[in-house]
Order: C-alpha cells, then structure tokens, then sequence
C-alpha cells in the first residue's frame, strides 16, 4: 500500500504524497488536535506553498484533510498558527477559527524589494475544513525595506485582555498586540544580541508554562533559526523567561544564551498547540534539516513530522517527554538483555533504558543494525556526551553534510542515567535526563534495523531495559 514504501515511517505523520515542511496553525478545538503544515501537493520539493491540513483526537493517529488554504496572486502562504476566537472579538462571528499566516509575494521576492512578506488572515466556520480569506489583507504590512518578515504566532494574552503574535524579523522576534486580530501595533523587540546562533530567525513560539519546581507561571520563546543550528542547517532554541504584556525579558538565572531545544540534526520549525486542554503544551517539529531536506532518498513524499512532545519546565530546565497517547501503540514488551550480542528488534519500537554510570568515563553504545552490514549507533560516549553516529547507516550520498556523528553535551552528573527511545523505520528520538536532553536524528538503510547490541565502558551498566514494539499509527 500506499504506506509500505521504502523509509515510510509506522507511526510519524508523513503527507501520503508531496513535499512538506513546517507544522502550521497548531489549535486544539472541539476534541480535534489540528495540523496545518507547509505543504507543496505537485512536487516533493518545495514550491508555492498551501497549508495543508491534518486532524487527530488522540495525538498518535491523523487523518489527512484536503488542503486547507492556497496560495493566489496575493502570494504563497507561509508558515503562522491558528486561534479560536470564541468571544468574535474580530466580528467574524463567535467561535471562528482565524489563521494567520504570511503572505509571501513571489515576485516582488524574485526582485529582491525587500517588502514582499506581510501577515493575512482566513477564517473558518467548519472546524477548518474550509477557510475564507479576509478581505482586508494584508492584517501587518511590510515596513518597508524589510527582508523576512513572517510566520506569524498568536495567543490570547488573557491578563491583558488582547491578542499578542511573536513574528520573526531577519535577526529577532517582534510583538505586537491586537483586540480584533485585524490590527496590529507594535509592541517590543528581542534578539539574542551578541552571543545569539547566527542565521535567519524563523517561527517563533511564545507561551506562558508553570514551572514544576516553585509552581510559578514563567514564559518560555522557542525560537527557530536557519542556518546555525546545533549540527549544522536549521535548529530550534528556547529561552525561559518572563512576560510583562508588551516585553520579554530572559530570567537573569537563564542569561541571554539560549539553549538548543533538540541537539539533533532533524527537528525544525517546531512549535506548540494552542488552547490545549488541561493546560497542556504539547510540541511538534518537522523532523528534517534545510541542509538536505529536498535531496533525501525517500520517493513519494519528502518528510515526516517529530513525534508530539509534552513539554514541562521545571525551575529554568525545559523538558520534553513523548506524549502519554503514544502508548496505546505498544505491543507485548520484551526485555532488552544486558550486553547482549546482538538480538532482534522491530525496526519501529520504543525502549526505556536503565543504566548505570559509576565513572567520569563511562560509556555505552547502542547499535541497531542490518544484514547489509549498515549500522545506527548511539549512546553516551567517554567524554560524557550523548551521540548519534550515522555515518554508515544506509543512503547518505544525496548531501556530504549528512553522515556525521552529531553529540549533545550531558547535563546531569548522576551515577545512573534513564534513556528513552523511540525507532522508527527512518529515525530516532532519544529523551535521557528525563527529556532535559533530546536529540532526534533521520537516516535511510536500505533495509530496515532489526538487530541491536550493546556495548558497555568503563564500567556502565544496562540496569534494567524494556523495550515495546509499535504498532503502525492510523493515517487513513
Ligand atoms: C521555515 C520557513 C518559514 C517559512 C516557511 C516557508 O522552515 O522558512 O520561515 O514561513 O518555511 O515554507
């Protein structure tokens, strides 16, 4: 079928045809998890740019939806988000679900005017079946003389009784406040300065979280970034901080650094849904890098998404776990032997993995593997860093940047460490320390990974490890 192609994930979200990119318009309504995403129906490279447009009651599985909006002379529609304006402050009529997205005029781009990215907005009555674009677009003009000027993201701001959109501006995010969604006014900026990651600032998320450890509300900005990512390429950073209606300020404990939301080299664009239930942030990101997102092997569709994340932040320590739905793709669990040679696996599972670390240097490796004698390895190494190694994990000469052994620094110094990890046919997300560490990688054997072995140093120890093959996810 359809989604038995080679590289086709069991359980990521993938369009069944075409390219996609980013995840667009994250709103939870009425039951529905709504994705929207980048999505160009006729190639599986990126071009005119529709938001397509996916639906989920449990997070795991998604049915694929007709596009959602087109692009037209007005310009390609770029990446935003979507709010629910239950008390019809736009006087579209209560309960509308507003999009708002940038307009990206492809040939006043091509001429290099500087002008051609402004913010519109469409409105559905059908659970975002259908959207009518407003009439009155652009909502947020261009400036003037002013390059990447987009991806718009909104939120109520109830303490201020407003809307407040985060937009990337080239090299920091604006906010700007507004009561209808249909003016806008400009409230502050915030760049990372000197010590910010170089490259262009890109789909910004700004949300309020309560912190675990003193039960206060602080606010946390991911800010996505291409190139300068943590492996090279694109990637996603966050700052912890506060919100005072009209500014963000980092915690001074946080300091103007950001930190690196995923260590991998495939995780961007991500963002979170708004108006979750039970004040849930739930994550999602494209899991693919602008370096060699175009070029990857796979034929009928290019990407998959990450799989949704639960983030928390406990004191200025934001972490990600895989949301608690996943579960219900479990099947029987086996157990992971200890040092075993090697044993078979599926090639899509979950593993929660038990070490013991009792030196500086100790270190382990795990490696999935196939008959072709291609390898994933990944683990800790002896200068206490996390990695993944997919030098020789199948199909990389598409792009010379891909193969690469890619590491993330550990932030805990315990004796014991708890690693849990989710395989797919193409990829892996790994979550140690608790998700205070994540890195997610994609990679393209040319059969699948059903072996793994363990190899331990300096003392480590696999403690206790379970492992759950998963079943494939819905996407009829
Ligand atoms: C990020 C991005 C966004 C833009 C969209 C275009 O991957 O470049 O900044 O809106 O993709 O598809």
């Amino acid at each position: 079928s359809q989604y038995d192609e080679q590289y086709r994930p069991a359980y990521h979200y993938t369009p069944p045809g075409g390219w996609m990119n980013d995840p667009n318009g994250l709103v939870y309504h009425d039951g529905e998890w709504h994705m929207f995403y980048q999505y160009y129906p006729h190639d599986t490279v990126w071009g005119p740019m529709h938001w397509a447009h996916a639906v989920s009651r449990d997070l795991v599985n998604w049915q694929t939806l007709p596009i959602a909006i087109a692009p037209d002379d007005q310009g390609y529609i770029f990446s935003g988000s979507a709010v629910i304006d239950t008390r019809d402050t736009a006087g579209f009529g209560e309960d509308a679900m507003v999009a708002l997205y940038t307009i990206h005029d492809p040939v006043r781009g091509a001429a290099n005017t500087r002008d051609h990215e402004s913010q519109g907005i469409a409105v559905s009555f059908d659970n975002g079946r259908t959207f009518r674009k407003f009439s009155g677009n652009p909502v947020l003009p261009n400036p003037g003389k002013t390059q990447d000027f987009r991806d718009p993201n909104v939120f109520r701001d109830e303490a201020r009784g407003r809307w407040v959109m985060s937009l990337s501006v080239h090299d920091h995010v604006r906010f700007y406040a507004s009561t209808n969604l249909k003016e806008w006014t400009y409230l502050s900026s915030f760049g990372a300065g000197e010590s910010g990651p170089d490259g262009v600032w890109e789909c910004p998320n700004l949300f309020p979280i309560t912190d675990e450890a003193s039960g206060e509300t602080r606010w946390v900005l991911i800010q996505n970034i291409n190139p300068g990512g943590p492996q090279g390429g694109s990637g996603t950073f966050y700052f912890v901080g506060d919100w005072d209606g009209t500014r963000f300020t980092p915690d001074p404990d946080f300091g103007s650094d950001p930190v690196w939301l995923d260590h991998g080299a495939d995780n961007y664009a991500g963002i979170t849904w708004d108006n979750a239930p039970d004040a849930r942030r739930v994550f999602i990101g494209w899991m693919s890098n602008w370096l060699y997102a175009q070029e990857v092997p796979t034929q009928a569709w290019r990407s998959a998404m990450t799989i949704p994340r639960e983030i928390s932040l406990n004191g200025l320590e934001l972490r990600q776990q895989p949301v608690a739905e996943l579960q219900q793709l479990r099947e029987m669990a086996f157990a992971l032997a200890p040092n075993a040679s090697a044993q078979t696996v599926p090639s899509a599972a979950e593993y929660d993995l038990q070490f013991r670390l009792p030196d500086s240097d100790s270190s382990f490796t795990l490696t999935f593997s196939n008959d072709e004698g291609e390898r994933l390895a990944l683990g800790l190494n002896d200068a206490g860093h996390w990695f993944v190694d997919r030098t020789n994990a199948g199909d990389s000469g598409f792009n010379p940047a891909f193969a690469a052994i890619h590491t993330a620094p550990r932030l805990r110094e315990d004796k014991s460490a708890r690693v849990r990890l989710f395989v797919d046919n193409a990829s892996v997300e790994l979550f140690p320390d608790d998700g205070a560490t994540v890195m997610t990688e994609i990679f393209f054997p040319s059969e699948p990974f059903t072996s793994i072995s363990l190899q331990t140093e300096g003392g480590a120890q696999l403690v206790s490890g379970q492992g759950w093959p998963l079943k494939p996810a819905d996407f009829g």
